[in-house]
C-alpha cells in the first residue's frame, strides 16, 4: 500500500466501491482471525481487565446471509450466536486489486480476500463489552463491524468518508436497521459533524484496520495521519483503546503513535508475518476494583 499514492484520496475509494456489486473485500484480516487478540482490550476498558468471556457454544448459528435476507428471527439472541458464516465473495476486481495491493504494500499472504465460512468460535458475553461504545473507523465494505454486531456488540458506530460504500453497506443490512443504521458518512480526521462522535471521550474503543495505512500513503501523510490522530485520542474515554491493525513495522508507526501530544500508552505485538497490531491506551479512567488490592489487603 506505501507504494499506491490514490489510497490517500477519497476520489479513489469512491470509484473503487462504486458500481452494482455488493460483495465485501475484507483487508488484511477478518474478526474471526483477530478477536481473540482485539476483546481482551476491549475488557480492559472497565477494568479490571480480566477476560471472562464465555467458552464456545455450538448450539446457535447465525449467519450474515441470513441477516441480508432478513431471516433474523425476533427473539434470535445474536449476542448467543457461536457460528458466523460469512458467505460473500469477494468481487474479482477487488481480489485482483487486492492482491496487488497486498503485494506492492507488504507481500504478505495474509490478506483475507473474504471471511467466507469464517467460524467464530466463542462470543463474547461480557455485557459491558457488548454496550461498549466502539468506533469502527474508516469501516470500508468489510464484514467486521457486522461480524461483531453478530456476535452481540451493540454500540458500534462505523464511519468511512466514502458515502459510496457507507450507502452500499446500509442497503446491504438493511433488513436489520439497528446494524444499518450505524454506517455512518464520517472523515476520521475530524468526526465532530456526527452527533455520535461530537463530544470529546464518548468513544470507549476504536478500531483501525488499515485505514491510517491508506491515509499516510497519500500526500501530506504526516500531517493527514496525526489528524487522524489526534481525532480519536480526543474522542476516546480515559482508559479508553485505540487499536490499529496495520502493515505498518513498529520503526515506522511508533514514532507516530508516540507523540508526545498523545496523553496514551502504546504497545505492539506482529499478527502473523507482515501485519501488527497497536494498542494505544489513554491514560485516566477507572481504578481497578484491583484484584490486587484485594490480595494484599490494599484498599
Ligand atoms: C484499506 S481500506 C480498509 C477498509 C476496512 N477497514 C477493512 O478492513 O477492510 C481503507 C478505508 O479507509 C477509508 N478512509 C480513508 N481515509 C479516510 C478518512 N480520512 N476518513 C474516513 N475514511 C477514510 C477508505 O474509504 C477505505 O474504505
Amino acid at each position: 500500500m506505501s507504494h499506491h499514492s490514490s489510497y490517500g484520496e477519497q476520489s479513489y475509494w469512491d470509484l473503487r466501491y462504486g458500481g452494482s456489486s455488493s460483495d465485501t473485500y475484507e483487508w488484511y484480516l477478518p474478526w474471526a482471525t483477530l478477536r481473540d487478540d482485539i476483546l481482551p482490550h476491549l475488557h480492559g476498558v472497565h477494568e479490571p481487565p480480566v477476560h471472562k468471556h464465555a467458552p464456545p457454544s455450538a448450539a446457535a448459528s447465525l449467519t450474515l446471509q441470513q441477516i441480508r435476507k432478513g431471516q433474523l428471527k425476533p427473539g434470535h439472541s445474536a449476542a448467543s450466536s457461536a457460528t458466523v458464516a460469512a458467505t460473500a465473495a469477494p468481487s474479482p476486481a477487488a481480489s485482483v486489486e487486492g492482491s496487488a495491493a497486498a503485494s506492492s504494500a507488504a507481500g504478505s499472504a495474509t490478506t483475507a480476500a473474504s471471511s467466507s465460512d469464517a467460524v467464530v468460535a466463542a462470543a463474547p458475553s461480557c455485557q459491558r463489552c457488548l454496550s461498549s461504545r466502539i468506533l469502527i473507523a474508516g469501516c470500508g465494505n468489510s464484514e467486521l463491524s457486522a461480524h461483531m454486531w453478530t456476535d452481540g456488540f451493540r454500540g458500534l458506530v462505523s464511519v468511512d468518508y466514502s458515502g459510496v460504500v457507507v450507502e452500499k453497506m446500509r442497503s446491504l443490512y438493511a433488513a436489520e436497521p439497528t446494524l444499518a443504521d450505524q454506517f455512518l458518512v464520517g472523515d476520521v480526521r475530524d468526526l465532530r459533524s456526527l452527533a455520535a462522535c461530537r463530544a470529546d471521550g464518548c468513544v470507549d474503543a476504536v478500531i483501525d484496520k488499515g485505514t491510517l495505512d491508506a491515509i499516510l500513503c497519500g500526500a501530506d501523510s504526516a500531517r493527514n495521519g496525526g489528524s487522524m490522530l489526534a481525532e480519536m485520542h480526543r474522542l476516546l474515554a480515559p482508559g479508553g483503546v485505540l487499536i490499529v491493525i496495520t502493515y505498518g513495522q513498529p520503526s515506522s508507526r511508533l514514532p507516530l503513535l508516540e507523540r508526545k501530544q498523545f496523553a496514551w500508552s502504546v504497545s505492539h505485538v506482529p499478527l502473523g508475518p507482515t501485519r501488527f497490531m497497536y494498542v494505544c491506551k489513554k491514560r485516566g479512567g477507572p481504578k481497578p476494583t484491583s484484584s490486587v488490592a484485594a490480595a494484599t489487603g490494599g484498599s
